[in-house]
């Protein structure tokens, strides 16, 4: 097979971008190691950049995220046993953020490619890359006992973290920077009416907590464990109970509480790979770099990266002109840390480090009391939480 642009990893960063290039008459194909149901599998974050949502709309993949997603104007910290309001309309300026999942987004994009007759491969084995630094790169990768090639003029890494191509680059290229925080996440989805209309961020001496959800009939709720704890550690009812310590007595009131659909335990990692290009191989969204959930920053750095990648490829094929493909790795990493630095100061601010010493415990209280007390500060927080320009 012979394509444009081959591109490794069939999750959000990968479909979007190949459904953008498709839109202005570049050809590429996904190559996805797993089939599409193990992908809509996955449960993962749902807050949406204004910028990110524009960008499904341009892939016309807006539709039903217009139509089912909500705009959210705002969140709430709650900590000390009160609930204090993030206006993030008011603070940024009049922006807001779109709460819809990304499974649902994933499948959105799917059947965008789908009519378009865009091609994905699922069940794509063994995906290597070969001669990224000429000018002739090619993708390998079994399907059954079958080795099949794709040529192409570039590759794009969209396999996520644990993918093959950010190893594909020599480790005498490759920089990589990464912090591990010593706690999990503990997520429950569960098919009820969420506790609050916007989402609840909780500062407690038990441990962080989210209130989040998908729709009005589905919450997504989350709790700080330690690092050693399994799902099955947590019952249903433990969990529940666990929650309701963490949040003040009224919201605690107010929870609808039923069996839990999913529940899982993420650990909250920061990594940074650097550069995002090695000759002909560009990497995007979870491939070069991942945050804690904390900011919801995750999806939306992907997203900013598949912007970046698809304007630049453009140039490319319709000016010959190659700055930005030049300045991707640069471009891509100066917003990427800046996503990172607001991922760790969420973090930061909100969880229980089994390490901290009372001065911290000071600081943390400080650092939200400072918040609260001054614009400039929620005008940071909300800049941030909606998207920092592309
Ligand atoms: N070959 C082909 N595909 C692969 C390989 C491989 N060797 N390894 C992984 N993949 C696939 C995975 O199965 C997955 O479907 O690449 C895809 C990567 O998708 P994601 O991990 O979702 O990463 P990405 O598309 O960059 O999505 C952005 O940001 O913080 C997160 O939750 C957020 O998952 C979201 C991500
Ligand atoms: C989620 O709904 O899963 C979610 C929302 C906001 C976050 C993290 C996760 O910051």
């Amino acid at each position: 097979m012979k394509v444009q642009v081959c591109i490794v990893g069939g999750g959000p960063s990968g479909l979007l971008l190949s459904q953008l290039l498709h839109l202005r008459g570049i050809d590429t194909v996904v190559l996805e190691k797993y089939s599409r149901d193990h992908v809509l599998a996955r449960i993962r974050a749902g807050v949406l950049e204004h910028g990110f949502a524009e960008l499904m709309r341009e892939a016309q993949c807006g539709e039903r995220m217009d139509r089912e997603g909500e705009i959210h104007r705002g969140f709430h910290i709650a900590h000390d046993g009160v609930l204090d309001h993030v206006d993030l309309h008011k603070h940024s300026g009049g922006s807001s953020v779109m709460v819809y999942g990304q499974t649902e987004l994933t499948r959105d994009l799917y059947e965008a490619r789908d009519r378009l007759g865009g091609r994905v491969v699922h069940n794509a084995a063994d995906v290597t890359l070969h001669d990224l630094k000429s000018d002739a790169p090619y993708v390998t990768y079994r399907s059954g006992d079958q080795t099949l090639r794709v040529d192409c003029e570039f590759v794009v890494g969209a396999d996520g973290f644990h993918g093959v191509s950010r190893k594909s680059i020599p480790a005498d290229v490759l920089r990589e920077y990464e912090k591990v925080y010593p706690f999990g996440w503990l997520g429950v989805l569960s098919r009820t009416k969420p506790v609050s209309p916007e989402l609840i961020y909780v500062k407690h001496e038990r441990g962080f907590a989210l209130c989040s959800m998908r729709s009005q009939v589905l919450s997504r709720y989350y709790i700080q464990v330690p690092l050693t704890d399994k799902p099955e550690d947590w019952s249903d009812d433990a969990f529940w109970s666990e929650l309701r310590r963490r949040l003040p007595l009224d919201v605690a009131a107010r929870l609808i509480i039923g069996p839990s659909i999913e529940k899982s335990i993420a650990p909250l990692r920061s990594f940074v790979a650097e550069p995002m290009r090695y000759g002909r191989l560009f990497l995007a969204g979870d491939a070069a770099h991942i945050v804690p959930p904390t900011g919801a920053r995750g999806l939306n750095t992907a997203a900013s990266d598949v912007y970046y990648l698809y304007h630049a490829l453009l140039a490319h094929y319709q000016r010959g002109d190659d700055s930005g493909l030049d300045g991707y790795s640069e471009t891509a990493l100066a917003r990427v840390w800046k996503a990172q630095r607001f991922s760790w100061w969420m973090t930061t601010l909100l969880h229980r480090f089994p390490d901290r010493i009372s001065y911290d415990d000071r600081l943390q209280q400080t650092e939200i009391s400072y918040l609260f007390s001054s614009q400039t500060a929620l005008r940071q927080l909300a800049e941030n939480y909606v998207g920092l320009p592309f």
